[in-house]
């Protein structure tokens, strides 16, 4: 057993960590409108837009490594900060969406939406993980936990596809640097296949104590 103001204290440090990116980001943004052109390139939308979606993408797979993680090293409370990852993760990645809407600041909201949801791109996909993502995040709350029941179980599956969908849109947007989807794509085999052999391992232990 932890005791509860260690846990608190890691609480505190892992959210800490996870804000820094955002907090470096809001730093560069300050200095950027102080001197234009001393943090950004010749479009700081289009780096922002770049930037928070590399951590949407970092921090939803190292929420996706937390169950992995707990269970190779046996440390079952790791699965506590799961929920404040999965929900920084969606925030970075709502931003992300923000900072698209603002480069394309010029149209109306009807038309940037019609063409991200209608036009086949990239950005649809990108379109579809974050959708996918947005109940995750609403019931994310114990209460809704509990309302739900088994259900919350099955609902929070989504995040499986939604993190494919996000690898899809890297991998789309990737005009002929492939190294990034690359990488991001190894670790979600990696994190796909324990969660398979974890399953099957499970499977087999309940047909063998049936069996007894
Ligand atoms: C789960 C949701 C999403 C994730 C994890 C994600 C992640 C990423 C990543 C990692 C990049 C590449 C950044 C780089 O090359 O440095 C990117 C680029 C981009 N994303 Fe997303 N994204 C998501 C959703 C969206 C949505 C909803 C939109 C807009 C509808 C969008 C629009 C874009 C655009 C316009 C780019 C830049 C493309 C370019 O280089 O021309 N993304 N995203």
């Amino acid at each position: 057993m932890v005791p509860k103001t260690r846990l608190g204290i890691a609480k505190v440090v892992v959210f800490c960590l996870l804000a820094l990116p955002l907090v470096l980001l809001g730093v560069d943004v300050w200095r950027e409108v102080q001197l234009p052109g001393s943090a950004f390139g010749p479009d700081p939308t289009e780096e922002v837009l770049h930037y928070l979606g590399q951590w949407g993408l970092r921090i939803l797979l190292l929420t996706l490594a937390v169950s992995p993680a707990s269970r190779l090293l046996r440390k079952p409370r790791f699965v506590r900060f799961r929920r404040m990852m999965g929900l920084w993760a969606f925030s970075y990645i709502v931003l992300h969406f923000a900072a698209y809407l603002l480069s394309n600041a010029g149209n109306s909201f009807e038309v940037i939406l019609a063409s991200t949801i209608h036009k086949v791109s990239f950005a649809v996909v990108g379109f579809y993980a974050l959708l996918m993502l947005v109940p995750l995040a609403v019931t994310s709350t114990r209460g809704w936990q509990r309302r739900l029941g088994p259900g919350w179980r099955k609902l929070h599956r989504l995040v499986y596809p939604a993190a494919l969908a996000a690898w899809i849109h890297l991998l789309w947007l990737s005009k002929g640097d492939f190294m990034d989807p690359l990488i991001y794509g190894l670790v979600l085999v990696l994190l796909f296949g324990e969660r398979i052999v974890f399953r099957i391992r499970k499977e087999r232990r309940a047909t063998a104590a049936n069996a007894v």
